[in-house]
């Protein structure tokens, strides 16, 4: 078994870094190679995902990612912006399945935005397609108007689309993974506008079809938006598009009061899969030595259960952080009075200590 491990930029580094250290402590039998990703690869390789970076992803079982993005590339050409080397490794490795839990700590319920009683307990499952949609729709680009409000403009566009199998083998993907939690999926669309998610609510209930032990609803994704903070509990399996899940993800980590404790998985049809944290490369804090590094050493935890067959030692790992948590041991981000504030070696330290007496 072999893990490319690519940290990328801003924070990406000392993140992994405790991730890397946490899987060494486990004792199990991988091999791991590093390459550089994201700004990082674009000053040494002049590609944000050179070519000997992405052979290394194809030939891995797994593959842990930091984060990568950087506001002083944002003037570069699209091609050369650090966020085309994440997406041009799900689209290269056929990664179309995306996990991410949004699940509150107990111990955290004080750092949400939202009341305790709304999210204790919280255990929602975002299921995002991550190979299609608006995201790799052809054509795209800019050009004058020939039609619309104002012909003879200049104008941007992008293309909606999703073909019938892309819909459907994420749907399968949804439906089981709702038999091993509370058998029930709600499929966000906006089918009351737009016809490729019209399409798309068809297809999810023909599937559906054949999961009759599973329970389906819909939603349209500004109804999704508003649930997520009302009443978030009634979800649990949530499956949508690449673009309505980047943003419904985002809003369903931040309920459980820090998005730098959320992992996630990005899989093929090999289960191949690349594990990152769900939040972003955080220029601003990077070097400081406080990142919250929890988030990517649960994604190594991910990692572990999905892609290299080793459930129990993911469990491992997510016990131990449970114990940092419950010990009070907090990175600012999710700092609040009475607990005691570290920075991001001290919470790897502390996990890494916390493996050894289990
Ligand atoms: C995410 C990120 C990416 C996305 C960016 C960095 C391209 O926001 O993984 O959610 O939009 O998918
Ligand atoms: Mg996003």
């Amino acid at each position: 078994m072999k893990i490319a491990v690519l940290p990328g930029d801003g924070i990406g580094t000392e993140i992994v870094d405790q991730a890397v250290r946490v899987l060494k402590a486990m004792d199990l039998k991988f091999e791991m190679e590093f390459a550089p990703v994201g700004g990082t690869a674009y000053e040494s390789h002049g590609h944000p995902l050179p070519e000997s970076t992405l052979k290394l992803a194809q030939n891995c079982d797994a593959i842990l990612f930091g984060a990568v993005g950087d506001w002083k590339y944002d003037q570069l050409e699209r091609q050369f912006r650090p966020e085309q080397a994440i997406l041009g490794l799900r689209k290269h490795l056929g990664l179309f399945a995306n996990f991410r839990p949004a699940i509150c700590y107990e111990e955290l319920v004080g750092a949400s935005s939202l009341k305790p009683e709304l999210i204790s307990g919280l255990d929602i499952l975002i299921i995002r397609e991550l190979t299609g949609d608006i995201y790799f729709g052809q054509p795209r680009g800019r050009r004058i108007a020939v039609d619309g409000h104002f012909p003879g403009a200049e104008e941007a566009f992008d293309t909606m689309r999703y073909s019938k199998p892309e819909i459907e083998r994420i749907a399968h993907v949804a439906f089981q993974a709702a038999r091993k939690r509370s058998k029930k999926v709600t499929s966000v669309d906006k089918a009351n506008v737009l016809e490729t998610f019209q399409f798309w609510k068809d297809v999810v209930t023909e599937v559906h079809a054949q999961y009759p032990d599973v329970e389906l609803d819909h939603m349209y994704v500004d109804n999704a938006a508003m649930q997520l903070v009302r009443a978030p509990k009634k979800l649990d399996v949530v499956v949508t598009g690449n673009m309505f899940g980047d943003i419904l993800s985002d809003e369903a980590a931040m309920l459980t009061g820090s998005i730098g404790m959320l992992p996630s998985a990005s899989l093929n049809d090999k289960q191949v899969g690349l594990y990152e944290p769900s939040h972003g490369s955080a220029p601003d804090i990077a070097g400081k030595g406080v990142a919250n590094p929890l988030a990517t050493i649960l994604s190594a935890a991910m990692m572990l259960r999905f892609s290299l067959n080793q459930a129990e030692a993911a469990l491992r790992i997510e016990s131990a952080v449970k114990k940092v948590l419950a010990s009070g041991l907090r990175t600012p981000d999710i700092w609040s009075v009475g607990t005691q504030k570290v920075g991001t070696k001290e919470m790897g330290d502390a996990v890494v200590a916390a493996l050894a007496v289990q």
